[in-house]
């Protein structure tokens, strides 16, 4: 974590950052989020973050106080003042401190904070170890497409898959696999690019659409829908994405081990032209 946060307006030294007992973020888990990756000292996909946060918090009837561009000024120096070259921004967006009760306040003054934190550089395609993962049930609300801080049936789920000695758990509703605990799935089934649709059960993650414009640029064929846990399991390949984790293979689903047990083509493909992109869009010393 950095030494500087900006909060409400001005950043300050992290120590000194202090949010009320009575936010409503800490209360009633009234807010939102977002994770932006930072590269080369540039955030990544900042726009299609902010347009997302835009419509979690509308989503939660909750204006952002910033417009688009000045928010995104604002990053700017957060990651400036922090020096961060290679890691994530965290903001967090709730709807502020007023007395406890359930109707919403009628004056909101908005909490708005983020600040950054070092992560490793990107990746490289095809190297590092598969992703384990274990299957859970879903017991989400169905309004996943809100980037919501109420994250505790994911925490409870990853920790699960955690202490059972797996990496990432992998939700499973009414027999259909949605996503995971804090990153999206995909499968290659019969050479076509297999995803559930964003919407109620799954959110719309920016690396997931980003890897979909890849996917059409490079003619693999999409296939939106549900699919089933032996679907997945007998899947040629399957990799998970999030803005963090990027793009990782899966190497094993429960105690099955997916395709030939290692990065497949078709992963490897897309994997390496997000490396490109990212190091296309952030390469240079400009600042966009
Ligand atoms: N998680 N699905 C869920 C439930 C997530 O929490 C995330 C991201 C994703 C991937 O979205 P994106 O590509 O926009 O990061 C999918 C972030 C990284 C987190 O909570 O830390």
């Amino acid at each position: 974590m950095s030494d500087w946060i900006w909060i409400n307006g001005e950043i300050i030294p992290m120590a000194e950052a202090r949010i009320g007992v009575e936010d409503r973020g800490y209360q009633f888990a009234d807010g939102v989020y977002e994770v932006i990756r930072i590269y080369n000292g540039k955030p990544f996909t900042l726009d299609q973050h902010l347009e997302r946060l835009e419509r979690s918090a509308a989503g939660i009837d909750l204006p952002v106080p910033l417009e688009r561009a000045p928010l995104a000024t604002e990053i700017q120096k957060i990651i400036a003042r922090s020096g961060t070259r290679e890691g994530m921004v965290y903001l967090q967006l709730t709807r502020g401190v007023s007395p406890r009760n359930h109707v919403f306040p009628s004056q909101v003054r908005p909490t708005l904070l983020f600040y950054t934190k070092p992560l490793s550089p990107p990746q490289v395609p095809g190297e590092g170890e598969g992703a384990k993962l274990m299957a859970v049930a879903d017991d989400r609300w169905k309004r996943c497409w809100i980037k919501s801080i109420a994250l505790l049936p994911n925490v409870l789920a990853k920790n699960k898959a955690i202490a059972a000695g797996y990496d990432e758990a992998v939700f499973i509703d009414g027999g259909i696999v949605t996503e995971c605990s804090a990153s999206n799935l995909f499968a290659v089934i019969g050479q076509k690019l297999v995803t559930h649709p964003v919407g109620s059960k799954v959110l719309p993650g920016i690396t997931r659409a980003v890897l979909l414009d890849i996917a059409t640029a490079q003619g693999i064929p999409i296939d939106e829908r549900g699919f089933v846990e032996e679907e997945a399991i007998r899947a040629s390949e399957l990799f998970i994405t999030s803005t963090t984790r990027e793009v990782s293979w899966v190497a094993r689903w429960n105690d099955r081990y997916i395709g030939q047990a290692r990065c497949g083509p078709i992963t490897l493909a897309l994997h390496r032209a997000l490396f490109q992109k990212i190091l296309q869009q952030t390469n240079g010393s400009s600042s966009s």
